[in-house]
């Protein structure tokens, strides 16, 4: 539906909980989100059903699977929660999955695909997120998708035996304008 450089967004399906399943339980991946105790097929199968059926203004949350566009490989799922029809923002999430796959540079495409549709689709005005201080990678992802630092909360997650800041980064719509003008798409199918 929506394409970057190497990834498609589509709509997430129930078929998708083996894919999820796959690597979710995976404490590699999970010590950087904000639950890291197992999740069993059921609970994730009732996520999915809420997830599946989620309309970002009704619910105020949107959830997308991710995939390579060449290989159709399961890469994981991105998301914006909390939308706001008043203040026009939301707050972004972004999963891959298989820690074989950090590094190649989906997350930077899958976060630029996401802020367009933020800006481009859905109208926002602003995007912010929270991440784990220690979480280079993903820090200089979201940067290369133009989020910018905007502050932090001091030891707001225990995560591993010990407490670290978040670090909050937003992206304006007069931000995002000024890479990808409207009528311009991030990429191609
Ligand atoms: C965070 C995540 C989305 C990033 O996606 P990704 O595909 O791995 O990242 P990319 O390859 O697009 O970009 C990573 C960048 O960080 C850099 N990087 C990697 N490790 C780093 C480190 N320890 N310090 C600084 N930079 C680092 C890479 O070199 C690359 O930058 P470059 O292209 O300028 O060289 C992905 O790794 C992921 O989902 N991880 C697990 C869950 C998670 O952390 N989610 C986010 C929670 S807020």
């Amino acid at each position: 539906m929506y394409y970057g450089a190497m990834v498609k967004l589509r709509a997430l399906e129930m078929e998708d909980l083996d894919l999820i399943l796959k690597h979710w339980n995976n404490l590699e991946l999970r010590q950087f989100l904000a639950t890291a105790w197992p999740m069993s097929k059921n609970a994730e199968r009732k996520w999915l059903e809420r997830a599946t059926t989620m309309d970002p203004w009704r619910d105020g949350g949107i959830v997308l699977a991710v995939e390579d566009k060449k290989t159709n490989e399961f890469l994981g799922t991105v998301s914006f929660f909390d939308i706001s029809k008043q203040h026009q923002k939301a707050e972004f999430g972004i999963a891959i999955h298989n820690p074989e796959n950090y590094g190649k540079g989906y997350g930077t495409d899958t976060t630029r695909v996401m802020l367009w549709a933020a800006f481009h689709i859905l109208g926002l005005n602003t995007v912010f997120l929270i991440t784990l201080e220690s979480n280079k990678r993903a820090q200089r992802a979201y940067e290369k998708a133009g989020f910018k630092h905007a502050g932090v909360l001091r030891q707001g997650a225990y995560m591993l035996g010990k407490f670290h800041d978040f670090v909050i980064m937003d992206v304006t719509k007069k931000d995002f304008f000024e890479m990808y003008p409207p009528g311009t798409e991030v990429g191609q199918q």
